[in-house]
Formats: structure tokens, C-alpha cells, sequence
């Protein structure tokens, strides 16, 4: 049996934060319509209190989902809850997002406040919002460096107070894996009351471990993973919802599963990506440009033999239509061949030697041969450099 993982989208509120790159509300309201279909549990549409267009895009997008749980971020001020749950009014279901630093460092440096006091402005923040909406869920800023004893203290009193979800954010993506995997652990053991929540994931990737961290928490208990779309956000983004759901995917021998519709990933990325206008790295794992190209002559020779001899994703799967065979100076003749027989040529094996040299000679000069350039290459044209 496998446990169903919560896939909670933070794309439009902390994948947002990516520098120049925000969207206006019937932009987001595009975009959560898309997450909808993709399958997502819980959009996080916005932080109403930080502007009145977030605002608004919080009303718009809780008027027009039907599906899916609506998200208000705020911190534990009276003001910003209220702010967020007068946003939530129209949802069918709401849920306000609330918390606060709970680090030495944050405690210390950014509130100059005792974790007595974290405590009882947490506590008292959940409690508060429960007068909007039943489904509360409470955040430990930077809890990755969060003493694990303080923590468990603080999230206890919080869920008695009321939270339904615990949010476990690795806000500066500080945490290994298995540190992040022994906090989660440490809190489903000790924190008395906490069959009454939900623990979540909520990593960034500073030093490149953001989905290894989340994978790592619900293996150790967590039912909650917050993501983004190709894990877009501030600084080097947060946990990509597109890796986290093809790792429970592709992996059986993981016991765990999620709503999302798979074949809507690669067009909800490519959404994303134009809406937002982003550029996604081409070797993104599963959405990059590159994530299904094969470029060396061994690769390719594999994968014209059988996919899975360098696929573990099947492409359609995704709903990228095709791997596709990119021809460079490393391609070997069985490329060749195979894209030369697409476009209609059928070469034995003498004159498809001599197409190869002639085709290594264009490859060196031009580093990717299209279609274009094989066709006037075998009509005896020379490519212009
Ligand atoms: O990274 C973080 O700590 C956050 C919280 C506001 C949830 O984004
Ligand atoms: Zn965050």
C-alpha cells in the first residue's frame, strides 16, 4: 500500500519571489487553473498582506478553483491573518499559512525575541486564524537550523493550538539529507500530539539538495511536500514538484504516490516558463530542454536499439512527445542513418560511409546539423558557415 504524499504549490507565492519575474493576477489565475488540471492538492496563491495585487490574485484564484485547497501565506500578525483570510472569503476551501522564525540566528538577529516568546506569538497566530478557516498550518522559519529540542517544543504548542499542518521549512537549503531526514524523524517521535497534523516539507535548494531533502522527510514521516514548477523561487529555488513526483513514479520500491496527472508536467513547466518568462536550464531534469536529447554516438546507437538502454522516464509519460536524436560531431552513423531515413533517404552501406565523413566535416563547423542542413548536404550544397 502506498501512503499518498500532499503535493502543496508554492509557485505562485514563493516561486514568484524569483527576481523580475512576477505575473499579474489573470496571469496567476492561468496558472492556477493549470495546477488544478496537473493534479496539485494545495495551490499557495499569494501573501495578501504584502500587496494589494497579491491580494487580489488570492480573490481571483479562490473565486475560479474548484478542486484544490487555496493557500494565503502570512506571518503571525494579527493583521496579515486577517488580511489573508478576508483574501479566502469567496474559497471553497482555504487555508491560512502562518509562522515564524524559530532559528538562534532569526530569534536573535531578525525578532530579538526568547523562543518563549516564538512560542506564544506562534501559538497564539494559529489560533487566531482559526476564526477564518478550519485548515491552519504553521511554519518554523528556518527550522533546518533550528535546534531539534526547541522545535519539537514549538510545534507541539502549536498543533494543540490548533494547527492542522506543520511546515518544517530548510528555508536557507542548509540541511544533508539525512539531518533533514533524522529533524522529521526526530519530531514524529517526540512531539506527543503529532498524530493530529500533518508534517511538510519545504526545501530550497541552495546547495543543490532541495528534492533529496524532501524525499528524505517523507521517508522519515512527513505527508506534505512543498515545491514549485522546475523548482523555480528566490535565490536557487525550492524542492521541483516535477522531480519529487517522478521520483515516487519511477521508483516502486517507494511506498508513496500523488495525485498529479504526469503527462501535464512538461506543457505546465513550458506555461510557467512563458508566463513568466524564464529560461529553464537545458538539462533540467524532466523538463529541461535537453532532458530527453541524446547527442553521443553510443547513446543514441542504445537508444534506437531500446529506450530504456539510457531512458528511465518514458518521454509521453511527461508529455514531451518524443526523445529526440540530436546530430553533433559525437553522433555515430546509426543517428545518421536513422535521421536520413526519416527524411525519406535510404543509404547503403558505401554511401552512407561517405555521407558520414561528410557529415562529421558540417557537424565540426556547424556543432548541431538539422534537418536543413543534411537535406542541402546531400544534394551536394555546401551549408553556409
Ligand atoms: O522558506 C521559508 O521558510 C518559507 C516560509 C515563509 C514558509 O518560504
Ligand atoms: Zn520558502
Amino acid at each position: 500500500m502506498s501512503k499518498k504524499i500532499d503535493i502543496f504549490d508554492t509557485t505562485l507565492r514563493d516561486g514568484e519571489q524569483v527576481p523580475g519575474n512576477q505575473l499579474n493576477t489573470e496571469e496567476k489565475v492561468i496558472l492556477a487553473k493549470a495546477l488544478e488540471n496537473l493534479g496539485v492538492d494545495i495551490i499557495e496563491a499569494g501573501f495578501p498582506v504584502s500587496s494589494p495585487g497579491d491580494f487580489n490574485s488570492v480573490v481571483e484564484i479562490s473565486k475560479i478553483v474548484k478542486d484544490v485547497t487555496v493557500c494565503a501565506l502570512s506571518r503571525a500578525i494579527k493583521k496579515d491573518i486577517d488580511v489573508a483570510g478576508d483574501a479566502l472569503k469567496y474559497c471553497k476551501r482555504g487555508r491560512i499559512h502562518t509562522g515564524i522564525g524559530t532559528s538562534h540566528l532569526h530569534l536573535t538577529t531578525k525578532l530579538k525575541i526568547s523562543q518563549e516568546e516564538a512560542i506564544r506569538r506562534g501559538s497564539e497566530a494559529v489560533a487566531y486564524a482559526k476564526r477564518y478557516v478550519e485548515d491552519v498550518e504553521f511554519y518554523a522559519e528556518d527550522a533546518g537550523r533550528t535546534d531539534n529540542v526547541f522545535l519539537a517544543q514549538i510545534i507541539e504548542a502549536v498543533i494543540a493550538a490548533g494547527a492542522t499542518v506543520v511546515n518544517i521549512p530548510d528555508t536557507t537549503g542548509y540541511c544533508l539529507p539525512e539531518e533533514y531526514g533524522a529533524k522529521i524523524k526526530f519530531l514524529m517521535e517526540n512531539v506527543k500530539n503529532i498524530h493530529k497534523a500533518t508534517i511538510s516539507t519545504h526545501c530550497h535548494n541552495d546547495l543543490g539538495l532541495a528534492t533529496a531533502n524532501s524525499i528524505m522527510g517523507v521517508q522519515m514521516g512527513a505527508g506534505q511536500i512543498e515545491c514549485t514548477i522546475a523548482g523555480i523561487g528566490e535565490r536557487a529555488g525550492n524542492t521541483a514538484l516535477e522531480e519529487i513526483v517522478m521520483i515516487m513514479e519511477s521508483r516502486k520500491d517507494l511506498p508513496f504516490s500523488t495525485n498529479i496527472d504526469t503527462t501535464k508536467l512538461f506543457p505546465t513547466s513550458e506555461l510557467t516558463k512563458e508566463l513568466m518568462g524564464l529560461t529553464i536550464q537545458p538539462n533540467k531534469a524532466i523538463v529541461g530542454a535537453n532532458a530527453f536529447a541524446h547527442s553521443s554516438g553510443i547513446h543514441q546507437d542504445g537508444v534506437l536499439k531500446n529506450r530504456e538502454n539510457y531512458e528511465i522516464i518514458d518521454p509521453l509519460s511527461v508529455g514531451v512527445s518524443e526523445s529526440s536524436i540530436i546530430l553533433t560531431a559525437r553522433s555515430g552513423r546509426a543517428a545518421l542513418k536513422f535521421r536520413l531515413s526519416k527524411m525519406g533517404y535510404e543509404l547503403e552501406t558505401a554511401s552512407l560511409d561517405k555521407s558520414y565523413l561528410e557529415f562529421l566535416t558540417l557537424a565540426d563547423e556547424l556543432k548541431v546539423v538539422n534537418d536543413n542542413d543534411l537535406e542541402m548536404m546531400m544534394k551536394g550544397v555546401k551549408a553556409a558557415s
